[in-house]
């Protein structure tokens, strides 16, 4: 049994699998790839998300909403993850909350299944953020978990928080700096241009280098969160409305070869929630268009898993973590 959180009950007496906080997966990622953080809310994803790792060799994050735990509830959660922590001992990853707030967190925290937690305060003023974040880091660095906060206002919905375009607002690098000195957090999700769900980028719009350069120059070495960097690519969501669906053919993602431009400038996670969505949407649309007399969803949840494990395997070479979980499960052994 390898234990890395002093009070953590992860990982399972029985697994070999490598439960690590987000720490010290960024410790040993920054400036040279970026661990991806997928949303999970079922078996399927589980699956798929583990499978592609391994076969990637890459370490991940699992990341579980408020929705999600809402969903299928936390403890089902906990239960596909430990099943799937001993399918696949291969694995290295962390378990996350995403969007946490702050009762969330301590719940979390107080849980001894997460690695790592998110507080999101950035819908309130600065002080009230760090005040929050100081908060959540005091009780989660006393069982040695990770914390994650954010500063900026991403567009999208977040949560049951819809933040529009016009009042999205980028993450200002001074107050990024102060932010981080004074609330102690693991790592900042910043705003730079991304934002969640499908619809992101008209036109010419996409991430702002410029603004990520600024804040690696005032917080080097810090590692950095780009929310929102799903790539909604335009194949899937056509092939999506052809077998039914009606999405917004223009709508445009995070280009996946911009990911590595951003991981040089400290960007060392990087989360995808809804590309996965598209996957899941787009074999049980194409599944039940070409057999309409269907009804034994066992076969479109198994050409889910191998698709999603397949899409995972092919976001890994992208964020260049594919090939390095010997090394990191070397090097936090
Ligand atoms: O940022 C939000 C994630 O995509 C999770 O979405 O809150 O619908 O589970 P959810
Ligand atoms: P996407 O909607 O781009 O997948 O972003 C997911 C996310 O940021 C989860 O926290
Ligand atoms: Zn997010």
């Amino acid at each position: 049994m390898i234990s890395i959180l002093p009070v953590s009950k992860f990982p399972s007496p029985d697994s070999g699998a490598m439960i690590v906080t987000t720490r010290q997966l960024f410790d040993l990622a920054y400036g040279r790839f970026a661990v991806g953080a997928y949303n999970i809310n079922n078996m399927e994803q589980a699956l798929g998300l583990f499978e592609g790792h391994v076969r990637a060799k890459a370490p991940f994050i699992v990341q579980l909403s408020k929705g999600a735990r809402s969903y299928a509830g936390s403890r089902m959660l906990e239960a596909i993850l430990r099943a799937a922590e001993d399918r696949y001992p291969e694995a290295v990853f962390a378990v996350h909350l995403d969007h946490g707030d702050e009762a969330t967190c301590y719940d979390a925290i107080d849980s001894g299944f997460y690695s790592s937690v998110m507080i999101d305060a950035s819908h309130d003023p600065f002080e009230e953020n760090v005040a929050a974040t100081r908060r959540v880091v005091e009780r989660a660095h006393a069982k040695g978990i990770s914390v994650e906060a954010e500063l900026g206002m991403l567009g999208g919905v977040e949560e049951d928080i819809a933040v529009d375009e016009k009042n999205a607002k980028l993450t200002d690098p001074e107050e990024a700096k102060a932010f981080v000195e004074q609330s102690g957090c693991d790592a900042l999700a910043v705003a730079i241009g991304t934002s969640h769900g499908a619809y992101k980028f008209s036109g010419g719009q996409g991430i702002h280098f410029g603004r990520v350069e600024e804040i690696q120059r005032l917080l080097p070495g810090f590692p950095l969160v780009m929310h929102g960097s799903s790539s909604v690519p335009r194949e899937e969501v056509e092939r999506i409305n052809a077998a039914g669906g009606q999405l917004d053919v223009t709508a445009k993602g995070v280009d996946v070869e911009h990911f590595a431009r951003a991981i040089p400038l400290g960007v060392t996670k990087v989360n995808i929630d809804t590309d996965g969505r598209l996957v899941w949407t787009r074999v049980h649309r194409e599944f039940f268009r070409d057999d309409p007399t269907g009804f034994d969803f066992r076969k479109p949840g198994k050409l889910f898993v191998e698709a999603y494990a397949q899409f995972i395997e092919h976001k890994c070479e992208k964020l260049q973590s594919a090939g390095v979980v010997d090394e990191v499960r070397e090097k936090l052994s």
